[in-house]
């Protein structure tokens, strides 16, 4: 079973662009690239932050982009999306019974929970009583099938301090939920800004680098808080022994001096 995952987008409302650079020209691009090689995935994700000020605009926008995109697309929100506007903009999004972006997604490869992690007024992120019950139900429900979290906020240090400080808060309590369970195979995450792999108390992670801008490794290593480094996208291959992400620069994609491929 396969899948595409998209990061974080950061839209303003059309077209302003975000120090600098244009997330609607990334967008396209990235859009339009998962369409060309990887049609044949059975739906696409994309990681929260959808709009970088929550602005209705910026919802609108990405909507109307979604319309001509094949995939269906799963959407999760993140610190800087606005739930309540985000909700009106895509009134059809699943929620469950307390209004949270959460979404359980059955399919071939096991069970799919999108969690929303989002608490308006912080970048860090908040899982309350109400959506860990949630979570405990789903994965009890899930019984012996693997299941496969995708959360904006990491529960868990990067080793970049600037992100640690803004993960998911309470992170013990869930993990409790997470180790009880037993049946988590892989945890997908956002936010960081950065391809990194994480192995967490056993449980493998990964994160990619945002659409529009990134979160240099050092941040002495470049005069500004955010950096212009290649996005990238992922493609997921869920087979019953492995799950494999394969992340690619799709904008910095380009042959090499040498004889063209024939084959
Ligand atoms: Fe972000």
């Amino acid at each position: 079973m396969k899948f595409a995952i998209v990061p974080d987008l950061h839209l303003l409302a059309p077209p302003e662009r975000l120090w600098g650079l244009d997330p609607y020209a990334r967008l396209d691009a990235c859009l339009s690239d998962i369409a060309e090689w990887h049609g044949d995935a059975e739906f696409c994700v994309i990681m929260g932050d959808l709009a970088d000020r929550g602005e209705l605009d910026a919802y609108r926008a990405l909507k109307r982009r979604l319309e001509n995109f094949p995939l269906k697309t799963h959407l999760m929100i993140g610190n800087h999306d606005d739930r309540a506007t985000f909700q009106r903009a895509f009134p059809d999004m699943p929620r469950d019974a307390e209004g949270f972006v959460q979404i359980e997604q059955e399919n071939d490869a096991g069970v799919f929970l999108y969690l929303d992690t989002v608490e308006a007024g912080t970048a860090a992120g908040v899982y309350c009583d109400s959506r860990r019950a949630w979570l405990r139900d789903r994965l009890a429900a899930a019984g012996d099938r693997p299941v496969y979290l995708f959360m904006h906020h990491p529960p868990f240090d990067i080793a970049v301090p600037y992100l640690d400080r803004i993960k998911l808060e309470e992170a013990d309590a869930f993990e409790e939920i997470v180790r009880g369970a037993g049946n988590v195979r892989h945890l997908f995450f956002a936010h960081v800004h950065r391809p990194v792999q994480v192995v967490w108390k056993g449980l493998p992670a990964c994160a990619l680098p945002a659409l529009n801008h990134q979160v240099p490794l050092r941040r002495e290593a470049v005069s500004s808080r955010y950096s212009d480094e290649p996005p990238m996208y992922s493609v997921v291959d869920i087979t019953s022994d492995s799950v494999i992400v394969n992340s690619d620069c799709f904008l910095n994609r380009k042959a090499c001096v040498m004889p063209p491929n024939k084959s």
